[in-house]
Parts: structure tokens; C-alpha cells; sequence
């Protein structure tokens, strides 16, 4: 899901901002305001510039006065003085890049009915001002933020990267400024500014709003430092003399700095002969120009520095809005184990690690591999101990049949440590053994063997439980990364005790894939293929389904279920809601599975099969139409297989759709164990959740305990 932004003003940085977000791949520009501006003009506005090089290869469609496509993200255009009159919840924008260069305090920036802002010039209050590769990891959740001006994005990484090696004694600077708008053609009288002057003329003395930022990021350096500016008559790219003098009793080399430039991932060095004009459109900010820097006397240097003032600024800025985007998507999700720190903790990690097997061994690692992520991030903290803790199969009481023991080799292949096995599960002897051991990786053997597990709900109250008592003693700290058993009321989903709890990136991600359909807040469709076995288990998956998708292909053995039980009314209910329902028409029929089938066509809300008639697989006719879903939709959701797919004879049309799928190039999002089985023979880059049931029953209802544990 991209994240939706606007942008006030496309003067200079707000047109720079614009271009270089059109191809993000996680940002959308939602809405633009531009006071006293003709939508006819646009194109010509943004296909050709004066200075910057960039890809032109993007279609803009007017659609009215107030509204155009570019390909195919529809943008709304505000024309408006007032900010009051823009309604950002209207479209789903919680991030305003402003570039009018008005909004500079917090108070005029309430002026704007929308969560976050980042003013792109130096602010005229102490609203935080916040560097990329400075200062960015800082931010916190504030809501208005400044980046500052373009001197300060390009002089203050070189002069922290400088303070923080050799210590700054002072510095001074000038700023060999490209003219801005802020400058005069000709002549004016206005005031007797030295702005007032024509900029074609003169070299224009002009102060800089960099000396207050620099203080701002670095307080350290007040009183060291102070710098102006000299507007020149080119139209872009700027040039920083810095002077500066280090506090230091090393002999501090020329090359010595420059090496340290070298290192910096944000600095960069020019040691060709080039010229202003060669620096349009670059992203960094700061380009030292080796052959204009110099040794002035003892631990004194002369340094020159390159800087697109317009395109590396914003492209500084993205840099900003993206480090909030994921920073505050962290924060809105306050028990999100990137919140959280395991070092020297007791960790209690519950995982789904219950994977297919064969004659006794895994015959899928997915879920061992999908849970990698979490594991390697709790021991990257170096925890005291990690207890690792999973059901597998449906034992009736204890049974070695269902061991978890199976999961040692593979989970220590995979981690390359070694795991203790705790083959008591919860007991004394397993606390034993955890805190004496000088192993830090414990697995428990499948915590379905105790009764407490699934029979949570009747023995909760329980105080006097000796496995609930028990388990909780194990650790402070619980993890649940068990998406798939996210959907059960048990003891080691929702009964564990920790002072300290969180979920991992499993949990996340699925979550963040299943809203793409639950809470789709973009113009993207969707189309639900539902195959699979029989369809009375599916009727509430069907019901929520139809609310939310655009369109829904119902085939396999659901339509035998649909024939025989006469499901009419259901199908027409559900027709009532968002999505429009499509059913199988032909297929392979017969009386069993080990008679001949014969190729049928069929009205399936009017019967047309025989009574001892099944399908059991679809055709040519049902694979074109949904062909033509896949083609009409953005987002395909697919669950159970079209046919009998374990049968070489029925599993051909399956085979067809994952091969379609594979050519639409859409978002592909394979539910269900069978079905993930059946699209893992052939190559390809689906998302496949985890959930088989979970995912079903957090798209039917919208909700899941497990989840819901952490709200
Ligand atoms: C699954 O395989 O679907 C999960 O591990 C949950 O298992 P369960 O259906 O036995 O609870
Ligand atoms: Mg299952």
C-alpha cells in the first residue's frame, strides 16, 4: 500500500519533489495545491524546465478543472490561499510536503488540517529541523518538522562528520548562490534592499538562513561559526567556500579529510575539472571539489562544496518524509517488535512451526523460513535465553507421533546454533535445565501434548494450574510470530503473562497483506478466486468477501456444493453486496473419480448436472472468464484449487491459472496450506500467507485473538 502525501506550492522545490516522486515506490502524490493556476498548463509545466534533466516518460490526462491523471494515479488539484479549505482526510493524506515557503511557525502550520508536515525551508520558530544523514534517526513522532534550506543540507553533514573526527575550533562560510525566485529581473524600488537589484547585473550580498540551522542540529558549534551568502546570476547549483579551523593536536592532513569523506555514504568528491552547470540534478548534497580545496596553515583548510540547491534539497527531503513514514509506521504500532530491545531477556517465542510432513519428514520448511526474521532479530539483541515454542499436528494428549523434536535439525540448520531440546514441555525439570544450561537456544516439545494449550478457556481461572503457573516462569519477555495459529483461544496465544509482550514480522506482514483487501484505501481492484473443496465451511469467508472485492470467481468442488445443496439464495444474497459473482460454466464431470469424466457445460443456479454428477475439474469456457478477471483487476486473491488438483487428471486448469497469473504480472496473494502446496511446483513470486485457517477467518471477520491480544 503506498502511502499518500501532498504537496503545497510547485514553485522550484515543490515542482523538483514532485518529478523525482513519480516512479517512488512506496509514496503516492495524492493532491497539489497551486493558488492562481490553469490545469491546462500543466504539461507544459512539467514535461520542460530550464535546468533539470529527468525522465519525461510519464502521461498526464486532465480530466477537469480540478483533477488529472498521471499514468495512472489520480491527482486532485487545490487552487487555494487558505489552507483551511483543503480537506486532506478526503483523500487519505497524512503527510503535507509544504513548499510555499508561508507555513514556517507551528502556529501557521495549524492552518493545515492534516497530521504531518515538513516545511522546506528553515522554520521562524523552534519548530525541529531535522538533516538526512545528520540528524534523521532522531525524529520521533513530531508532527511539524523543517529541512531546513539547501546550504544547510549540503555544509552541515561535512561539518558534523569534521566535529565529530577532529572537533571544530571555528569555521566561517559563503555561499556563492544560484538567484532564486526571492530575486529581481530588473531594477525595483520596493525597499532599499540589495534584493531589490537586478540579479543579471550583480553580485548580490544576501544573508543565509544556514547559521541559525547549523546551531539548531549542532549547538555544539554556537559561537564557532557564522556564514552569508552571495546571490550570483546562474539559475541553479550553488557553491560553499568553508573555512574551517580544527581544535586539535594531531597534523591533520588534506588527504586525511579527504579520505574521510570518502567513507561517509552521504558525502561525495569531484576530483575532475568541472563547473557549476555539471552538477545540475544531483542527488547529493554535498560534493567536495577536491582540486578547490586547500590547506590554508596548521589544522586550517580551505573547502569548496558543490550543491544542486533545488534538486538535491528535495531529494534530501524525500530522504526525511520517508525516514517519518517508516518511523511513525513503527510508532502506530506500539507492540511491534521493532519497539523492543531482548538484550539479556528471558524470551518466550511462540511460532507456528507446524509444517506438512511425509512418512515422517518436513516436506515444506515454509513456515520454519518465514519465521527466520523474528529469531535472527530477538538473538541479534544477544538475549540471556530464547525459548522457542510451537504446536505441531493435532495430538490427542501426548503423542511422539507429533514431536517437535522433528524441527531441531532444520531450525539449527537454518541458525547455525545450537538448540536445546526441552522433551518435558512446561515442567520443573525444563525450568531446570533452561536457566542452568549454558546453551542460549531452548525448543519445547509441542505444547499441544498439555491439555491447558487448547483448553485454555476452561482452565484459566484456575490459579492453582500447574502449567499455567509454570510457563509463565520461563520467561520476561513473549514474542508471537504464530500467525497461523493466530485464530486459537490458547494457552500459548493469548494466556502467557510476560511483563513484557510484542509480535514479530510475520504477524505484521500478513496482517499488512490481508488489509490490502479488508481496508484497500487505494483504487486498486480486486478479484477473489475461490476454489477448493466444498463450500459450506466458506460461507462467512464468501459473505465478507463479497463486501470488499470487486469481483469473486467461484469454481472446484464449491460449485458441487452449490449444485447439490441448492444455494441460490445465498449466491443472490451475497450478490446484493460490492462484488459482482461469477460461477464455473463447464468442466470435467463424472460419477466418481475413478469412472470417465465427460466435458459438461452448466447454468449452476439453475441445475443442469445429474443428480450422481461431480466436477472435478473446470474448462476452457470458465478459464477464459476468469483470464478476463485477472486482466480487469490489480489485486488477485486466490483460494483452493479449481480441480482435484492431487489428481494428474484434474489439476490442469489450476495449472493453467498459476501459469496466467504468473504473465499478469498483479499483485498475486495465495491463501491456504493446499493452495500454496499447489503453487509452490511451479516457479514464482506470490505472496503466499503462512495462515491456512488464520487468514480465512481474519478475512471473514476482521479480527483475530491473537491479534487482537496486542490491542
Ligand atoms: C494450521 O496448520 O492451519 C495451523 O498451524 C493451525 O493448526 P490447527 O488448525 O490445528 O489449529
Ligand atoms: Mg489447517
Amino acid at each position: 500500500m503506498k502511502i499518500n502525501v501532498s504537496i503545497n506550492g510547485l514553485g522550484r522545490i515543490g515542482k523538483s519533489v514532485f518529478l523525482q516522486l513519480i516512479n517512488h515506490p512506496s509514496i503516492v502524490v495524492r493532491t497539489i495545491n497551486i493558488p492562481d493556476f490553469k490545469i491546462k498548463n500543466l504539461e507544459n509545466y512539467l514535461k520542460h524546465d530550464s535546468c533539470h534533466h529527468y525522465d519525461k516518460n510519464f502521461k498526464i490526462t486532465i480530466i477537469d478543472d480540478n483533477n488529472f491523471l498521471l499514468n495512472d494515479n489520480h491527482i486532485h488539484l487545490f487552487s487555494t490561499r487558505n489552507a483551511i479549505e483543503i480537506n486532506y482526510k478526503d483523500y487519505n493524506v497524512d503527510y503535507l510536503i509544504d513548499c510555499t515557503g508561508v507555513y514556517l511557525t507551528q502556529k501557521k502550520c495549524a492552518e493545515h488540517n492534516v497530521k504531518y508536515i515538513i516545511m522546506s525551508a528553515p522554520p521562524k520558530d523552534d519548530t525541529p529541523i531535522f538533516i538526512n544523514g545528520v540528524n534523521e534517526y532522531k525524529y520521533n513522532g513530531e508532527n511539524i518538522v523543517s529541512n531546513a534550506s539547501c546550504t544547510s543540507n549540503s555544509i552541515i553533514p561535512v561539518l558534523k562528520l569534521l566535529d565529530d573526527t577532529y572537533k571544530i575550533k571555528n569555521a566561517s562560510f559563503l555561499t556563492i548562490h544560484s538567484s532564486t525566485n526571492s530575486q529581481q529581473v530588473v531594477d525595483c524600488i520596493t525597499s532599499s534592499s540589495r534584493t531589490q537589484r537586478s540579479i543579471f547585473n550583480n553580485l548580490i550580498i544576501h544573508s543565509t538562513g544556514a547559521s541559525n540551522s547549523i546551531i539548531s542540529v549542532m549547538p555544539q558549534l554556537k559561537g564557532k561559526i557564522g556564514g552569508s551568502s552571495v546571490r550570483v546570476p546562474t539559475n541553479n547549483v550553488s557553491l560553499i567556500d568553508l573555512n574551517v579551523q580544527f581544535d586539535n593536536e594531531l597534523d591533520i592532513k588534506l588527504n586525511d579529510i579527504m579520505k574521510l569523506f570518502e567513507s561517509s555514504p552521504y558525502i561525495k568528491i569531484n576530483d575532475k575539472n568541472l563547473v557549476s552547470s555539471d552538477f545540475m540534478s544531483t542527488t547529493c548534497p554535498s560534493i567536495i571539489d577536491k582540486n578547490g580545496s586547500m590547506v590554508i596553515g596548521k589544522n586550517v583548510f580551505k573547502l569548496s562544496i558543490w550543491y544542486d540547491n533545488e534538486w538535491s534539497y528535495s531529494s534530501q527531503l524525500i530522504k526525511l518524509l520517508e525516514n517519518m513514514i517508516n518511523k511513525n509506521s513503527v510508532c502506530e504500532k506500539p507492540y511491534f517488535i521493532e519497539n523492543y530491545n531482548f538484550t539479556g531477556k528471558n524470551v518466550f517465542l511462540r511460532l507456528d512451526l507446524n509444517c506438512p510432513t511425509d512418512c515422517g519428514t518436513i516436506t515444506d520448511d515454509f513456515r520454519i523460513t518465514s519465521s527466520l526474521k523474528t529469531i535472527n532479530r530477538i538473538l541479534k539483541d544477544k538475549p540471556n535465553k530464547l525459548l522457542i515454542v510451537s504446536h505441531f499436528g493435532r495430538p490427542k494428549g501426548k503423542d511422539l507421533k507429533y514431536s517437535t523434536s522433528i524441527l531441531l535439525e532444520p531450525l539449527m540448520k537454518n541458525l547455525g546454533e545450537n538448540i536445546e531440546f526441552l522433551e518435558d514441555g512446561i515442567s520443573q525439570e525444563s525450568l531446570n535445565s533452561f536457566n542452568s544450561s549454558p546453551n542460549r537456544i531452548f525448543l519445547l516439545e509441542n505444547i499441544r501434548f498439555h491439555a491447558e494449550e487448547e483448553k485454555y478457556k476452561s482452565f484459566k481461572d484456575d490459579p492453582n494450574n500447574l502449567t499455567i503457573n509454570m510457563i509463565n516462569k520461563f520467561c520476561n519477555i513473549y514474542c508471537n510470530d504464530a500467525f497461523g495459529c493466530a485464530h486459537r483461544e490458547h494457552l500459548s496465544i493469548v494466556g502467557i503473562k510476560c511483563v513484557e509482550k510484542c509480535y514479530g514480522y510475520l504477524m505484521d506482514s500478513e496482517i499488512v497483506q490481508l488489509n490490502k483487501i479488508l481496508k484497500n484505501n487505494t483504487n486498486k481492484k480486486i478479484l477473489a478466486i475461490m476454489g477448493g473443496a466444498k463450500m459450506d465451511d466458506k460461507l462467512p469467508l464468501l459473505e465478507s468477501l463479497s463486501k470488499y472485492v470487486n469481483d469473486i470467481y467461484i469454481a472446484g468442488g464449491n460449485i458441487n456444493s452449490l449444485l447439490k445443496n441448492n444455494m441460490k439464495n445465498f449466491i443472490d444474497s451475497i450478490s446484493k453486496n460490492k462484488s459482482k459473482i461469477h460461477l464455473m460454466k463447464d468442466g470435467l464431470a463424472s460419477t466418481s473419480l475413478e469412472n470417465k469424466c465427460l466435458y459438461k457445460t452448466v447454468d449452476v443456479l439453475n441445475n443442469s448436472l445429474n443428480n450422481d454428477e461431480y466436477f472435478y475439474d473446470c474448462s476452457v469456457l470458465s478459464i477464459i472468464d476468469i483470464n478476463n478477471l485477472i486482466e480487469s483487476n490489480d489485486i488477485i486473491i486466490w483460494n483452493g484449487t479449481l480441480g482435484v488438483s492431487e489428481n494428474e487428471l484434474y489439476k490442469s486448469s489450476s495449472a493453467i491459472i498459476v501459469d496466467l497469473l504468473k504473465k499478469s504480472n498483479k499483485e498475486i496473494i495465495i491463501l491456504g496450506g493446499d493452495t500454496n502446496s499447489f503453487v509452490n511446483q511451479y516457479e514464482n513470486n506470490f505472496y503466499k500467507s503462512t495462515g491456512g485457517g488464520s487468514s480465512l477467518e481474519y478475512l471473514s471477520y476482521g479480527s483475530l485473538v491473537g491479534v487482537d491480544f496486542f490491542s
